[in-house]
C-alpha cells in the first residue's frame, strides 16, 4: 500500500464529495469541516454509486436502495431503506456489510489516499 495523490485540498469544499481514481480503486473523497474521508465509491449492497448519493455530515445515503454509511469508519447506519417485506428479503439475500475506508492525509495542500 502506498499514498496516492487525490488532488488539492483547497479544491474540495466543506460538505462536498467527489470521486477519484487511485491505483484502479474508485474512491469517494469527502470533506466535512476540517476532516477528510476516503471510502469505496461503490455501495457494498449492489454497487450503487455513492458519489451520486446524499451527504449529511459524515453520513452518506446510497441513491439506489437507501442504505446509509458513516464515512468516519465505514459502519452501516441503515441497511436498505424501509422495513417492508422487500427490505427483509433484501437483507436476507445480502447481509449488511460496511464500506471499505482508506487512510487519508494532507501534505503541502495535497490530499493523499493510502491504497
Ligand atoms: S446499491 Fe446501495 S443500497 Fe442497494
Amino acid at each position: 500500500m502506498a499514498y496516492v495523490s487525490a488532488g488539492e485540498v483547497g479544491q474540495l469544499a466543506d460538505g462536498t464529495m467527489k470521486e477519484v481514481m487511485a491505483n484502479d480503486h474508485e474512491i469517494l473523497l469527502a470533506r466535512v469541516g476540517d476532516s477528510l474521508y476516503a471510502v469505496d465509491s461503490r455501495c457494498p449492497h449492489m454497487g450503487g454509486k455513492l458519489t451520486e448519493g446524499r451527504l449529511e455530515g459524515t453520513i452518506i445515503t446510497c441513491p439506489r436502495h437507501g442504505s446509509r454509511f458513516d464515512l468516519a469508519d465505514g459502519s452501516v447506519v441503515r441497511w436498505l431503506q424501509g422495513s417492508g417485506l422487500l427490505s427483509r428479503i433484501g437483507t436476507t439475500l445480502k447481509s449488511p456489510r460496511p464500506l471499505k475506508t482508506y487512510n487519508v492525509k494532507v501534505e503541502g495542500g495535497e490530499i493523499l489516499v493510502e491504497v
